[in-house]
């Protein structure tokens, strides 16, 4: 008798954090995978600054490189979600031309606004970008010379200026519990 292999229906779902650099992204996307992961999940991360090392390498931040960027992130999320696994995806993606496409090449996309004022951000300066951003030595900087567009009509809006990352991670737990994005 041939062994019976029982696969279990599982729907792939990206969620996506957009928000200015230093809003809290990474550390919530983090957080938010160990979770995952500690509850049995399939979950996998793909952050702005791995990407641009890897897949994104050669890639600047005129509109069309970053529209590039989002585009083989996007790729690679809908690998993941056709095997059933949980992305989390933590990119500025500023334009939201750039997160309708996302959302409409995903199969289950949950757009997280990592929202934080732009004073905070630049106040926490966490790489020194803002500084480099403000003196020229960065052009085209999301926030200061470049823009960013608020998402208008996110599934979830997390104010890390107000909050713990641990509250806001509780948030995003709690929101795919009663959305029902579990195995
Ligand atoms: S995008 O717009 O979605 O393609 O950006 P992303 O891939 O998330 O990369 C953002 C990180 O790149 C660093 N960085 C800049 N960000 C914004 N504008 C400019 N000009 C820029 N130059 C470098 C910065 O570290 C961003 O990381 P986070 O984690 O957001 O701070």
């Amino acid at each position: 008798m041939t062994a019976q292999v029982h696969f279990q229906a599982h729907p792939g779902v990206t969620i996506w954090l957009t928000g200015l650099s230093g809003a809290g992204k990474s550390t919530l996307a983090a957080l938010l995978t160990d979770r995952l992961q500690e509850q049995g999940q399939p979950v996998e991360w793909l952050d702005g600054d791995e990407l641009r090392r890897t897949l994104g390498r050669g890639l600047g931040f005129s509109r069309e490189d970053r529209f590039e960027n989002i585009r083989r992130a996007v790729y690679i999320a809908g690998m993941l979600n056709r095997h059933g696994v949980i992305t989390v995806v933590s990119v500025i993606s500023p334009y939201a031309d750039m997160r309708s496409y996302a959302r409409r090449e995903l199969p289950r996309f949950v757009e997280v606004y990592v929202d934080c004022p732009l004073p905070v951000c630049e106040a926490r300066d966490v790489k020194g970008l803002y500084a480099k951003a403000r003196s020229g030595e960065i052009p085209a900087f999301t926030g200061i010379s470049d823009p960013y567009e608020a998402p208008l009509n996110p599934e979830l809006t997390l104010r890390t200026a107000e909050r713990t990352p641990e509250e806001c991670v509780e948030e995003m737990i709690d929101w795919i519990i009663e959305n029902r994005l579990y195995q």
